[in-house]
């Protein structure tokens, strides 16, 4: 992180000019009024890249969107578009005032100049906006930069977790990630925030998003200590970073999805995995038996709760297979249907725990099962 000196507006013309892909957003919005917004402003100041920009135009966004690029889906409704401009992926809406007819439920929003769009905002960091034009000059009149150097996150006004308590949420994660605080008011407003009136598909979405940080364990650390989610239990921020902490390395990397993993550790784990993290297969048959009917993100799970057994599901086992096939089955005249499967399966069972090896001892045994001749186990 930058030292407060070096957070430089003076220097944003030239970021901003340096940004893949701005030439190209430049000539889109030709005479039209459009900013740069939110978290890339914050981001761009803090001298942080990052791989989307939010746009917000006073004006027809539609036509802005269409003359960036061929790769744009428009909701001409919503006034709102998206498009990939090479690596980057430009969110574009029209800037818009919001009015919140009920507590945590989607706002009523209107078109409105750029002041009103950042009156709408979460926290003050996230309150600016940089005109596209060659000045770059920031637009900050909720004191964002000043918070920004400070290193405070603060609401714009009384209400506004009220009108969106996900911004609890959202505040632990940027308080995580930049190690900000939170400033004394906005922290006795936070503490108020009731999720409960939130559906639960926008909470999932938040904690999906807590998933994707760096350390998504300091977030649910965070939020545990406000006491702004009676859903978690004291043991999450440890379940999450035993979790984030293996999903980074062999054997899990690269199999089981880490947001996805992070996000089901976050809450309660399901009975039926803390059953399974508690189980202690001796042979390698039945760690695949129990670990084969799982997503690898539910055993990253369960594995964050203690099961080492799953490492050598993961590694290796996990590959295990047999030489025959069911047709081989079938031909010696087994009839198709379960049994071939009972066949197959108890074949994998002997070769798993070293009983057999070799098509003629997996056929073996595979037929004997499949005509009932031996018990499958
Ligand atoms: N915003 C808000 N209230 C919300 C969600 C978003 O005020 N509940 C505003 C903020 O100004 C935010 C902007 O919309 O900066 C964009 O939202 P989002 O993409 O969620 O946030 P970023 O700041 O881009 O955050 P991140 O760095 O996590 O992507």
């Amino acid at each position: 992180m930058p030292g407060p000196q070096e957070i430089d507006p003076a220097r944003l013309r030239e970021s901003l000019g340096s940004l893949a892909g701005i030439d190209q957003l430049r000539r889109a919005v030709g005479e039209e009024r459009a900013y740069l917004v939110g978290g890339a402003v914050r981001d761009l100041l803090l001298g942080r890249t990052r791989a989307d920009l939010d746009l917000a135009v006073d004006g027809d966004v539609g036509v802005i969107a269409r003359a960036l690029g061929e790769d744009v889906t428009v909701h001409e409704r919503f006034e709102t578009a998206t498009v990939r401009v090479g690596d980057l992926v430009v969110d574009l809406a029209r800037s818009r005032a919001e009015s919140y007819e009920q507590p945590g439920a989607l706002p009523t929003v209107s078109p409105a100049p750029i002041a009103e769009d950042l009156a709408r905002r979460d926290f003050t960091i996230n309150a600016m906006a940089v005109p596209l034009d060659g000045k770059a000059e920031l637009i900050d009149p909720h004191g964002g930069l000043e918070d920004l150097r400070a290193g405070v996150l603060r609401v714009l006004h009384e209400r506004s977790f009220v009108d969106d308590p996900t911004r609890a949420l959202r505040a632990a994660r940027y308080a995580a990630r930049f190690d900000f605080r939170l400033e004394p008011g906005t922290e006795k407003l936070l503490r108020a925030a009731d999720l409960s009136t939130v559906s639960d598909e926008r909470v999932q979405a938040e904690l999906r998003r807590i998933a994707a940080e760096d350390d998504p364990a300091g977030v649910i650390a965070l939020i545990l200590e406000w006491g702004v989610m009676p859903s978690l239990d004291s043991g999450a921020p440890e379940r999450v970073g035993a979790l984030a902490d293996l999903a980074s390395r062999p054997p899990w990397a690269g199999w089981a999805e880490r947001e996805l993993a992070v996000s089901l550790a976050i809450v309660r784990p399901l009975p039926q995995i803390r059953e399974l993290a508690a189980a202690t297969p001796e042979r390698p048959s039945e760690v695949v038996r129990l670990a084969e009917p799982w997503d690898p993100a539910q055993l990253l799970v369960a594995r964050a709760l203690g099961a080492e057994w799953l490492d050598r599901y993961a590694e290796e086992l996990r590959h295990a297979g047999l030489e025959i096939t069911g047709d081989d089955l079938i031909r010696e005249g087994v009839p198709e249907g379960p049994a071939i499967g009972r066949g197959l399966e108890a074949a994998l069972s002997g070769k798993l725990d070293g009983e057999l090896s070799g098509w003629d001892e997996e056929l073996r045994i595979a037929l004997a099962v499949a005509r009932g001749e031996i018990p499958e186990d």
